[in-house]
């Protein structure tokens, strides 16, 4: 169907026609562009997720960029500044993304800063040591990888599209925190140590990067039937621990998990309970992190203000002076 063609059963949600579009559209696996009409829920959930994703993204700057004075070498500093410019570049897309649904950025930002909306868990854990920086490259980024690879194909196409772009960037990332493991991995006995007990302070939380189990999941079995998420998050994980644990064994390390063991009948590794009370707690605003990272967020975003400012007040006389030139 082409565009116009579309864009003429976008009249409102109400519309019965709309609904009928929206649900072949689904039903073939096809993309809901921003013009066409969807059902408001759907709206709703994407603006929750896209712009959650997008803080997450803003909110992930700040472990690793405190480590960007303390880099062991200048390639090590380099390589850290371009990552963290990334996340920002990510964050930026997916603002831009959830814009296309008609909520501001203004707003989503209003939002975080109030503390109504949630980024991912694992960003209120500190970064204690360099060490801590290879696990959240090859770990944290190796989370998102496989929870956002299938959202390439996330129906809405916006959010799609912003993240073949993420996805292919997260790939250098988790290279990045990989390397720098297998090199503290078969560096000194102390250096190893320090590999070690950084990846055993990530595990747990990088799991519950997917979130909560399914069982315990409001959203997954909508935004699955709705084609935003693909996998459940019980799945997901799964295949991350199937991933993880050879490429764990290639370093030298292993995950101090009891219950880690391949098990022949699943074709799946079998993993330990994960501890879902501290998570619901870091996500109640209560992990070891969240208070200094929402200070220096809100800090941040007070310092930024003649920033915005400036660009209005450019955006204004900008397109002042194109008005004047094209009457
Ligand atoms: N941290 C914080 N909140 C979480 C969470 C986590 N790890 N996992 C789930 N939640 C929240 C959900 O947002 C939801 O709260 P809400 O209803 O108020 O929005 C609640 O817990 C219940 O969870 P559900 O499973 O029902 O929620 P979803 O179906 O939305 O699934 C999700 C959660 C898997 C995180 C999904 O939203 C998703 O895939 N989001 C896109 C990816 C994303 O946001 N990743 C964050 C990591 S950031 C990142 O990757 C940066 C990179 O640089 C490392």
């Amino acid at each position: 169907m082409t565009t116009a063609e579309r864009s003429l059963t976008s009249v409102g949600e109400d519309d019965a026609a709309g609904q009928k579009l929206f649900e072949e559209l689904i039903a073939a696996d096809s993309r809901i562009e921003p013009t066409d009409w969807m059902p408001a829920a759907y709206r709703k959930t994407l603006v929750r997720q896209v712009s959650q994703h997008a803080h997450s993204e803003i909110i992930g700057m700040q472990p690793e960029a405190n480590w960007i004075t303390r880099a062991p070498s200048l390639k090590r500093k380099s390589i850290l500044m371009a990552k963290v410019q990334d996340e920002a570049g990510h964050g930026l897309y997916l603002y831009s993304a959830a814009e296309t649904l008609g909520t501001s950025r203004d707003e989503m930002v209003q939002q975080l800063l109030d503390g109504t909306a949630k980024y991912s868990s694992i960003f209120n854990y500190p970064a204690r040591t360099w060490a801590d920086i290879g696990a959240i490259g090859w770990l944290v980024d190796g989370a998102a990888i496989v929870n956002q690879v299938p959202l390439c194909r996330a129906s809405y196409a916006p959010y799609g599209r912003a993240m073949v772009r993420i996805c292919k960037e997260e790939s250098f990332h988790q290279r990045q925190g990989w390397e720098i493991l297998y090199e503290l991995a078969h560096g000194t006995e102390a250096q190893k140590q320090m590999a070690q007990e950084a990846i055993n302070r990530f595990y747990g939380p990088a799991l519950q990067m997917f979130g909560p189990p399914d069982t315990d999941s409001p959203n997954s079995q909508q935004s699955m039937e709705w084609n935003i998420k693909r996998f459940s998050n019980d799945d997901l994980r799964q295949r991350f621990v199937d991933m993880i644990v050879p490429q764990a064994e290639a370093l030298g390390l292993h995950f101090e998990d009891p219950d880690l063991k391949w098990n022949e009948e699943r074709g799946h590794y079998d993993f330990g309970e994960l501890d879902w009370d501290e998570f619901k707690q870091v996500i109640k605003g209560e992990g070891p992190c969240s208070v200094q990272r929402m200070q220096r967020r809100r800090q941040a975003h007070e310092d930024g203000a003649w920033v915005r400012e400036a660009a209005a007040e450019f955006a204004k006389k900008y397109h002042g002076a194109e008005s004047a030139l094209s009457a």
